[in-house]
């Protein structure tokens, strides 16, 4: 089956004149793809491409779309804030109710403080855990992303397990060309759901170590949950040792409860980054914290932070996430395609490791059993993976073009998850019947 997608080509062999790569983030287009798909517009759960076809979408614009694409009421708070003015670089009585919002939904905020993306508050949270605790190095955990800057790309996706070196001591791999080596001299980096290396290692270092830093849920890989017990165990050393715990809750943040990962798993850090879908697709995000380590002296700028445009549209987001049951049927939808894909995997004998957390669920092919931490990773099957994104895509799904974690939003519904699985239904006969 092939979709016509011509326009998207044609736009994208002009791009690459003037645009590097093409595409505006690295990850706009896969490595193996010859072009990306040109959007048009959004309604809902579907996508719609600049040659018209329609997909429903499990990308969730990386994470924001939250609301599904193109939200009345968010659309409405929006336009309402640009009839009066898009950009003051002065503080609006907007914010305020913004702030105030915050403080009573985020467990661990006192007091949050605002910039434009994911990367630049946990650049801000690593200040910030310096500045508090007079300490200067930072625990981070293989294969966890906390942005693009050059003292958070470290470790972030090694390419071979041989790379890495040794799980006890794991080598610092840095993730870019032109990204300074002492860029991670303050970075210790270790395995992921590990406590006990995490113990061994704050045993040695706790007099230089500022703060560890985590994805509660390790969504930048294959997504990998928490053991049981080592949030609240990394919680409970980091306290004892006088260390930081720092929650990057750009994905985790209003996704699996409202009040994102620490609300869900009951355990409340020091700081929080969060982003994404806080404003369900507009660019803005923060930190959180007491209002002693968040009055630690330092003063970020930055000439969008909580531009009022941003700030409507996270307040009409937040306004719209509290509606009470929301998380429960996002839930049950995710669940439906969890329990949907599993059954195809057993019809049709596919190893295939299939999850849901709320509104992200989750598809690796070769495995059979939860991973622990990224070095499990390599025992994923992308080879298999793409090719099933592929006949996806070309039947009107659009996935993650590169691991297999999916969103879901507020608009997606029962017959997106019926048309998906019928869709996943016949690929799975495509790849996986015996007469195939
Ligand atoms: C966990 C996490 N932290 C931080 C970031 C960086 O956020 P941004 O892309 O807004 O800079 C991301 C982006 O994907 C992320 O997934």
């Amino acid at each position: 089956m092939t979709m016509h997608t011509e326009t998207s080509k044609k736009l994208f062999s002009e791009a690459k004149a003037f645009l590097v790569g093409g595409v505006a983030s690295s990850l706009h287009k896969a490595d193996f793809e010859e072009y990306p798909i040109y959007a048009d517009h959004g309604i809902g759960s579907k996508l719609y491409d600049v040659d018209g076809n329609e997909y429903i979408d499990y990308m969730g614009s990386f994470g924001p779309s939250i609301l599904g694409f193109s939200n009345q009421a968010l659309n409405k708070a929006v336009c309402a804030q640009i009839e009066k003015g898009t950009h003051f670089a002065l503080p609006t009585e907007s914010l305020n109710a913004l702030s105030r919002t915050l403080v009573e939904i985020l467990p661990c905020a006192e007091m949050v403080g605002y910039q434009s993306t994911g990367t630049e508050a946990n650049l801000v949270n690593f200040r910030l855990a310096r500045a508090y605790t007079g300490k200067t190095k930072i625990v981070k955990f293989e294969g966890h992303y906390h942005g693009w800057a050059d003292e958070l790309s470290v470790s972030v996706k090694p390419l071979s397990l041989k790379s890495m070196g040794p799980r006890n001591r794991p080598w610092k791999c840095l993730e870019s060309a032109g990204q300074l080596e002492s860029s991670a001299d303050e970075i210790i980096v270790l395995p992921w759901n590990d406590i006990d290396a995490l113990e061994r290692t704050i045993k040695r270092y706790k007099d230089e170590i500022a703060a560890v830093i985590t994805e509660p849920v390790m969504y930048n890989a294959e997504p990998i949950l928490p053991l049981p017990g080592y949030l609240a165990a990394m919680r409970q050393l980091t306290k004892d040792n006088d260390i930081l715990l720092i929650f990057d809750e750009v994905i985790t943040g209003f996704r699996i409860a409202l009040g994102g990962a620490q609300e869900y798993y009951g355990i409340t850090p020091d700081l929080l980054t969060f982003g994404k879908a806080f404003a369900g697709g507009y660019p803005i995000a923060g930190v959180a914290g007491s209002k002693e380590i968040l009055q630690s002296g330092v003063h970020p700028a930055g000439t969008f932070n909580a531009n009022p445009v941003c700030v409507a549209a996270a307040l009409a987001t937040l306004d719209i996430l509290k509606t009470p049951g929301l998380y429960a049927e996002m839930d049950r939808i995710t669940t439906r395609l969890r329990d949907g894909v599993n059954l195809l995997a057993k019809t049709y004998g596919v190893k295939l490791w299939c999850d849901n957390l709320v509104s992200i669920w989750q598809l690796s092919f070769g495995i059979d059993a939860p991973m622990r931490d990224y070095r499990d990773n390599f025992k994923v099957d992308k080879a298999t993976y793409l090719r099933f994104y592929q006949k996806c895509l070309a039947r009107g799904i659009r996935l993650h073009s590169g691991r297999g974690r999916f969103y879901i939003s507020t608009a997606h519904n029962d017959a997106d998850v019926d048309k998906t699985l019928q869709v996943f239904d016949d690929v799975f006969k495509e790849m996986f019947s015996r007469h195939a």
